[in-house]
């Protein structure tokens, strides 16, 4: 079954999404390796590596549809981060906008009855549960420490030796 041109359209968007996810998390590793947060820029450099994998799995989904994937500019992300918790924050903000396109998509997919992405966006549905929890638990943490750098130290050693060995 042909998908509907506007769907289509929503994936191929949702793919330059994830591309760019990728690309803010990987700026975001820069930028902690930069300020010598190596556990911090292991974790975003490998979420990074994450969001490629979504993108994939969208790019991947559009060919098993014999569909067109139309690949589109991705924009340079906002890089002016203050601190660690600043980085932190802006990689929850940007999940919850991932997020409520994923939710708008998965709507989308019920309303135009295309039965095969409805069932295929629950998998990004239930990932955006994880990828939210993930970075809110953290921010939850470092706002609790914010006034002892040391603690956001310990965080950083913590996420170290947690992401030593994700290649
Ligand atoms: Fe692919 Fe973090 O959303």
């Amino acid at each position: 079954m042909k998908m509907d041109n506007s769907l289509l359209e929503d994936v191929n968007t949702q793919i330059n999404r994830e591309f760019y996810a990728a690309y803010l998390y990987f700026a975001m590793a820069t930028y902690f390796a930069e300020i010598n947060m190596e556990g911090f820029a292991k974790l975003t450099k490998n979420h990074a590596k994450e969001e490629l994998e979504h993108a994939k799995k969208l790019y991947d989904y559009l060919i098993l549809r014999d569909e067109k994937v139309s690949l589109s500019r991705i924009e340079a992300p906002d890089t002016n981060w203050t601190n660690p918790i600043d980085a932190i924050n802006a990689a929850l903000d940007h999940e919850k906008f991932v997020t409520e396109n994923i939710h708008r998509i998965y709507k989308n997919s019920k309303e135009k009855c295309d039965c095969a992405l409805e069932v295929f966006m629950q998998w990004f549905v239930a990932e955006q549960v994880e990828e939210e929890h993930l970075f809110q638990s953290m921010l939850d943490k470092m706002n609790y420490v914010q006034e002892c750098s040391c603690e956001i130290v310990n965080i950083d050693r913590e996420l170290r030796i947690q992401n030593e060995y994700v290649e």
